[in-house]
């Protein structure tokens, strides 16, 4: 091992003679200007017998395809990140209620994972509540939780370099309007026909596909559409109240890597392989078209998914966090 700082001086020495040199490529410029100024160098060193490499490959690929299916041992952290971050949710559930502020219930949650031994969120705590839920990446986390308000939060504990990802939408005073339960609802279905799909042999996009059509069921339901769904969905007018895709992989990034299609199709699901769901629905606070009682309004329910053998269901890693109505409306606030 070499200090960084000496990477450039020693890389023509260590790619010297080397047939082909993977490294990620294009991702760090100064690691790219490196290997070919390296390069370079052993060219012109060339006549002192000096071998340049043949080639420069991408291993992100290879190292993308060796983190898809999740052996024993990524599995037992991605356990346990995704189990902390839960009760970590769970205990929000608890203390959540009118008055208190975005960034307490984030801190609650922090505090948890790293009084667990936890290195802390695998990634930024979005913590919104009202209009703050329908920004997709809010990370501000400073608005007080409004009584009648949904508080939407997406936050998970990292272990052993392993994030967990999951996402709860809950009313800040324990119980949903019907209004919003109306909604809750149709992404809770949203979420269920997702995760049902998470078998050998589909493929991401079509867990999209089954969470678009029981989204635009319900937009149509809750009167913010009125085309028919197939309408909905081939002109993409969903993409008013759901703006993005349903599932990513998950593992040491919580954006893991592995390619999403082979051969320029989407890529079939393999036992193994851990995914999200996270279906939602977001109506503005000066949307014209909404009931007037759901405008401000963010709800997504994201859980963590592993495929499991051909014929077998996913296992939801997440099971363990509440996403029912009853549930959530017994715990929010049982702990004040
Ligand atoms: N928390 C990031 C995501 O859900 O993709
Ligand atoms: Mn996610
Ligand atoms: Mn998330």
């Amino acid at each position: 091992a070499y200090p960084l700082a000496a990477l450039g001086e020693k890389l023509p020495e260590l790619l010297e003679g080397a047939g082909r040199v993977w490294l990620p490529l294009a991702r760090e410029a100064s690691l790219d200007r490196k290997a070919l100024a390296a390069i370079e160098l052993l060219h012109r060193r060339n006549r002192d017998g000096k071998r340049p490499p043949l080639g420069l490959l991408d291993a992100r690929n290879l190292i993308g395809e060796e983190r898809m299916i999740k052996d024993a041992g990524a599995l037992e952290s991605l356990r346990r990140a995704v189990s902390m971050s839960a009760e970590a949710h769970v205990d929000a559930m608890k203390h959540t209620r009118p008055g208190m502020h975005e960034y307490e219930v984030q801190a609650r949650m922090e505090y948890l994972w790293r009084r667990a031994g936890s290195t802390g969120p695998g990634y930024g705590s979005i913590v919104g509540t009202g209009d703050n839920a329908t920004i997709l990446h809010y990370v501000d986390n400073a608005g007080r939780l409004e009584d009648g308000d949904i508080l939407l939060i997406d936050a998970g504990a990292e272990w052993n370099f392993f994030s967990g990802d999951i996402t709860r939408s809950w009313p800040v005073n324990g119980r949903f309007t019907s209004a919003q339960r109306d909604m809750y609802e149709v992404v809770l279905a949203a979420n269920e026909a997702g995760i049902e799909g998470a078998v050998v042999g589909e493929t991401i996009d079509s867990i999209h596909h089954a969470c678009l059509r029981v989204l635009s069921e319900g937009m149509r339901s809750l009167g913010l559409l009125r085309e028919s769904v197939d309408t909905i969905i081939e002109e993409k007018l969903y993409s008013r109240y759901y703006m993005h895709r349903t599932s990513h992989w998950l593992g040491v990034d919580v954006h893991d890597a592995g390619a999403y299609c082979l051969e320029g199709r989407p890529r079939p699901l393999a036992p193994g392989y851990v995914l999200t769901v996270e279906p939602a629905m977001y109506i503005a606070a000066d949307d014209p078209h909404a009931p007037a009682e759901l405008r401000g309004t963010g709800i997504r329910i994201e859980d963590d998914v592993l495929v499991r053998p051909d014929g077998r269901a996913p296992e939801i890693l997440s099971a363990a966090c509440p996403k029912r109505v009853d549930d959530l409306e017994k715990i929010i606030g049982s702990a004040l």
